[in-house]
């Protein structure tokens, strides 16, 4: 059994809380908020853009600190799964590395490239296992693709599209405050940069156009380069000025044998817009696989379930490792330097 210890409990510590409850082999010991009601369990002001609104919850038997140092210090845990504001999470995740503790953090992993590179050589350094919390392969629509790419099944990976656009979120004082949220890049962007990173290789090169606000990008297009010349890979991204659909995303990926579909846009006051996941094969054939879907816990569980696999078989998880989250890091940096500089920029 894994002992975990929550630090930060908002909108994704509930997540991760309500689906540590569906998971075997780990168990909620300590929880560590600011707030104290949220930490006496009163989340009823929690309340993400998906998922349930939070609710009383009793708490008993579950230790609670106020104090972050003193969660990390607590001996009866084996990790911290910190779901602070993304600031907070290279100082905090060092922290509890240095005390013997596993660490699962949300994404991005640091607001800092050189952050990121620094949690993932302490982890290593301390011989304990660091995961970060890039739930998208475990959304169905994205997990069909990556078992599709991994898995063979339509042969070569030849390219891909990607596509996450919100409306401009303007009640969200912090949302291009680089040292705060960091923009659309490395608060959304970053799906995507860790899944191309994931399923396709490391680029050599990105270039990228787009325009700035302030230190970060606010919208931008991106044409990832890799050591095959045949693999084209792009990714759009940003926020838009309009407010009638606040969230999209999309992709279409090319394989030898098939091509995969999917595209949502929430548009709340004419009716979302989805092509859901579609499959064109040879011949004109058509297919739309089942693929679930509709509980927004699940790919939470999902996840969870990978960070356990991970932690009893003491081996870095192929789609969670710090390494993966780092790379995805770097590349919105090098993507947000091709904005800035207006040519290529190199990875490697
Ligand atoms: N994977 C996803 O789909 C997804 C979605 C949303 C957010 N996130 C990520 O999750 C992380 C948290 O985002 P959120 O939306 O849950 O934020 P949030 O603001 O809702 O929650 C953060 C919580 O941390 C607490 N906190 C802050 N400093 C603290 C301290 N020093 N000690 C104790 N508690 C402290 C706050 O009181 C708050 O309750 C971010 O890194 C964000 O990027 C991921």
């Amino acid at each position: 059994m894994i002992n975990v210890g929550m630090a930060g409990i908002g909108f994704m510590g509930m997540m991760h809380y309500l689906a540590y409850q569906k998971v075997r082999g780990a168990k909620v010991r300590a929880i560590c908020e600011q707030d104290p009601k949220r930490l006496a369990g009163d989340w009823r002001t929690i309340q993400g853009n998906f998922g349930p609104r939070g609710e009383l919850m009793d708490l008993s038997g579950i230790a609670k600190y106020a104090d972050l140092d003193e969660l990390i210090a607590d001996p009866g845990l084996d990790m911290i799964d910190i779901c602070l504001p993304p600031a907070r999470h290279a100082e905090v995740a060092i922290a509890a590395l240095k005390s013997g503790k596993h660490v699962f953090c949300e994404k991005p992993i640091a607001l800092k490239a050189a952050d990121g590179k620094r949690m993932v050589e302490t982890a290593r350094q301390c011989g304990k296992l660091l995961m970060i919390g890039h739930v998208l392969p475990f959304f169905p629509e994205f997990n069909f693709a990556y078992k599709a790419i991994i898995g063979g099944k339509y042969g070569k990976l030849r390219g891909g599209h990607f596509k996450r656009i919100i409306a401009d979120p303007a009640w969200l004082p912090d949302f291009f405050n680089p040292d705060k949220v960091g923009g659309p890049m490395l608060d959304l962007h970053i799906h995507d940069a860790h899944f191309i990173r994931l399923s396709c290789g490391m680029p050599r090169q990105v270039q990228s156009v787009g325009t700035m606000r302030g230190d970060v990008v606010e919208r931008f297009s991106t044409q990832f380069l890799f050591d095959d010349p045949g693999l084209i890979v792009t990714a759009a991204g940003g926020v838009t000025a309009q407010q009638g659909r606040p969230f999209t995303h999309a992709y279409e990926i090319y394989l030898e044998g098939a091509t995969l579909l999917f595209d949502y846009a929430g548009l709340p006051k004419v009716g979302d817009a989805l092509t859901p996941v579609t499959v064109l094969l040879e011949k004109g054939k058509v297919e739309r696989p089942k693929i679930g879907g509709g509980d927004a816990l699940a790919p939470f569980a999902a996840e969870l379930a990978e960070v356990v696999r991970s932690v009893s078989n003491d081996t870095p998880s192929p789609i969670l490792s710090g390494d993966l989250a780092r790379d995805a890091l770097a590349l919105c940096f090098k993507q947000t330097e091709s904005v800035r500089k207006g040519k290529p920029v190199k990875i490697r």
